[in-house]
């Protein structure tokens, strides 16, 4: 039925027209590069635009459709895109936060409530999941993805797709919207962590440890594809022919469309690629469908049809894909996909969804340390609130909450009055986010809001210490502000900035019990902080109910259960830093001091300061020994583990079990540890549960050297615990 639809009406299309389905251009606010779309309106009646992207609410929805389907020469309706990346109106907390919860429900569930918002408001594709594997906190869009791991990464990826697009994937069901996988392919892994910056990676580690995301959206059914600004070995992935259509589409399958990123075809020219002309073609040819906002497509593509640099049947193709995306919308059929203003006000920032984003929230915190039961805090007497973040709404919601009010933002300071209303709460400033002056003016030239408090840091300090010395204990939230992460906002140093220090330093000889609220979008190095914190909670920009998890969690309300999935260096010189590496010929294993020979630093150890799956409790969890069904297998056999978890504390709580593998030999090296199963399990004080995890035949297979996905026979090591470090372990061989 769509094919025969989509025919008749490409019959009718002049190959203006056609051309005109693959211009995506930008109305409004948000822009990220350097073009603003012109003459929109003008465009859209002439049947030059395909698509828009950065409006939205039923009122302009309607508008701009109108345009469309009433005044231009064949109706076709446009797609109204969005970059809804952590909810919309109701905000999550960032990605990196949510992969924290490991709870893939939850995550569902935070893009099923983004989507009935979004669609509510007249946005019908959101530019997510973003998938890029990350291991180098400098670069701020690590804030945006899953973290580290490429096994938990993919089961995010498609937990986010369901959600987007639906359980029985229907993007034609008005409160469905189609999902847009992002960015690909690599730009997580931009050398030296400088946002933009080249990609140049082996293909087995490629496919081995950052392709697996973006092929499981793919399998789940996500309806887009975004290209990403990098270069990979050479080519920039807008004009690279073997990932857009050799891996994207002949290899994997992919059906949908391809938009590029923002002006991304003529950043080809500035990446050395040739003029307009030139990059028009290579980024058609190589299989991309939609340019956004560059007008590049529009302005060469006829004249590269008449020059022979690009043929009609790739414009028809592109084409036909955009418009099936349409047709899968169900735009043809209601082009407002039953947009109203009385369907908005009823969906948005509902009180179900406000309760779902507290409790998405509080399971995204991470507990990275509590010496002495500093926490949970008691529901009486006087708490030091400090920090530049302490009071703070704006940051609260982080980078890409576009369409969020953070004005509906709970702050730490009003969480805190709401869970223990009988606490007393000296505020004090303390410190700017920042004292570095091209930082601050940068950061509020786009919108930063940074606020900076004209006192001296003295003055500022003095105050801090002051309402410290007459409270029981310190709370002090520090950090980034949330432009300090995303995108464009790489950061070669990755500490808390120099003024924030200072006011812990001297908060520190207070001799109070010092709690840190962490509020950032990275992995930060934290080692002063670890050494002298009494406790301290990750708390990511948690989100428009923020405030009021994070007091949920400092007061007991709840008990934390988040495990960090990307890991946290001692010192930035250890980035890249991930947990999954490998073996090298000369590993250090960290006992013979003296031993220079090997694979390390002079001067610090190569150990992470907290690790990939690390998180704490306010109670404890012990592990038995992994119990194998067998210890020898065949390759097409499955492999039972099985492991006691128990919970060993004074607390009910949540505990994510994580199973890894090694493989011990095999034709390429293999990483020292590879998640490979995880389980969350809820555990009364003193109960335990013996938990099954099922390791499938290609859950011990890997990309060989011809990209065959195979296992190899041989020893291979299982590990079961509660981190990356702290496991368990047992042997089993594959014959
Ligand atoms: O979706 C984003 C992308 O992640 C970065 N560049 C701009 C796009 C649209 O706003």
């Amino acid at each position: 039925k769509m094919n025969q639809f989509v025919e008749a009406l490409m019959k009718k299309m002049t190959l203006d027209e056609k051309i005109g389905q693959l211009n995506l251009v930008s109305v409004g606010f948000d822009v990220t590069g350097p073009v603003v779309s012109k003459d929109v309106d003008a465009n859209i009646r002439k049947g030059n635009v395909g698509a828009v992207l950065n409006t939205y609410t039923p009122v302009a929805a309607r508008k701009l459709q109108e345009l469309a389907v009433k005044e231009s020469r064949l109706k076709i309706p446009l797609i109204l895109g969005y970059d809804v990346i952590h909810g919309h109106r109701t905000i999550f907390p960032i990605p990196l936060g949510m992969a924290a919860s490991w709870d893939l429900t939850a995550m569902e569930r935070s893009a099923r409530i983004a989507s009935e918002e979004a669609a509510a408001d007249g946005i019908n594709w959101v530019y997510s999941p973003m998938v890029d594997i990350a291991r180098d906190p400098r670069w701020g869009r690590i804030a945006e993805g899953a973290g580290e791991d490429p096994y938990l990464g993919s089961q995010i990826a498609r937990a986010m797709v369901r959600g987007y697009q639906g359980p029985d994937n229907d993007m034609s069901k008005p409160t469905n919207v189609m999902a847009c996988l992002k960015h690909f392919a690599l730009y997580g892994a931009a050398e030296a962590g400088r946002d933009y910056n080249t990609t140049d990676m082996s293909l087995v580690r490629m496919y081995n440890e950052y392709l697996p995301p973006y092929k499981a959206a793919i399998e789940a059914g996500v309806g887009s594809v975004m290209t990403s600004f990098n270069d990979i070995n050479g080519v920039p992935a807008t004009g690279n022919k073997w990932l857009m259509t050799d891996l994207l589409r002949t290899q994997w399958g992919f059906n949908g469309f391809v938009a590029t990123d923002y002006t991304a075809i003529n950043e080809m020219t500035a990446h050395g690629m040739g003029n307009d002309a030139q990059v028009s073609a290579l980024a058609l040819n190589a299989g991309t469908d939609q340019d956004m906002v560059g007008e590049i497509f529009l302005k060469n593509l006829a004249q590269n049809l008449k020059d022979g640099t690009v043929k009609q049947e790739q414009i028809d193709l592109a084409c036909r894909r955009v418009l099936e995306a349409k047709y899968k919308l169900g735009l043809f059929q209601d082009p407002y996909r039953g947009v109203t203003e009385k369907r908005a006000k009823a969906t948005m920032m509902k009180k179900e969804f406000i309760a779902d984003a507290r409790n998405i929230s509080r399971k995204s915190l991470v507990l990275l340390k509590n010496d002495k039961n500093t926490l949970p805090l008691k529901k009486t007497g006087t708490i030091a609130l400090i920090g530049p973040l302490a009071n703070r709404q704006r940051d609260m919601i982080g980078s890409w909450s576009g369409a969020g009010d953070w004005k509906q933002a709970v702050s730490l300071e009003q969480g805190i009055k709401n869970v223990a209303g009988g606490v007393k709460v000296v505020y004090a400033q303390g410190a700017n986010i920042t004292d570095d002056q091209q930082m601050i003016e940068r950061l509020n030239a786009h919108g930063g809001d940074l606020n900076i408090d004209k006192r001296t840091p003295e003055a500022m300090i003095q105050e801090a210490v002051q309402a410290a010395q007459s409270a029981d204990v310190i709370v002090a939230a520090v950090g980034e502000s949330q432009g300090m992460t995303g995108e464009a906002a790489s950061r070669a140093d990755i500490s808390i900035p120099a003024p924030q220090m200072e006011l812990l330093k001297a908060l520190k000889k207070t001799g109070k019990p010092l709690v840190l609220v962490l509020m950032n979008g990275r992995p930060m190095a934290l080692s002063w902080e670890n050494q002298n914190a009494d406790a301290i909670l990750e708390t990511w920009f948690s989100g428009t109910q923020g405030g009021n998890a994070i007091a949920d969690v400092l007061f007991g309300d709840y008990n934390p259960s988040g495990k960090i999935t990307a890991t946290f260096p001692q010192v930035v010189g250890q980035v890249p830093i991930f947990y999954n590496h490998k073996n090298t010929g000369r590993p250090f294993n960290g006992t013979d001091k003296l031993d220079k020979y090997k694979s390390r630093y002079l001067d610090v150890s190569n150990e992470p300061l907290y690790p990939f799956g690390y998180g704490l409790s306010y109670t404890t969890f012990s592990y038995s020994k992994p119990e194998l069904s067998k210890t020898s297998i065949k390759q097409n056999e499955p492999l039972e583990v099985r492991v006691t978890v128990r919970n060993t504390g004074n607390y009910d709580g949540e505990e994510t079990a994580q199973l890894y593998i090694r493989d011990m030999v095999g034709s390429i090296t293999r990483p020292v540890k590879e998640l490979k199963g995880f389980q969350k399990v809820a555990l009364k004080k003193g109960e335990s549960k013996t938990l099954t995890f099922r390791l499938s035949p290609d859950d011990l297979k890997f990309y060989n050297t011809d990209l065959k996905f195979v296992s190899e026979p041989g020893d291979f090591q299982v590990f079961v615990g509660g981190n990356s470090r702290d496991v368990q372990e047992a042997a089993f061989k594959l014959e």
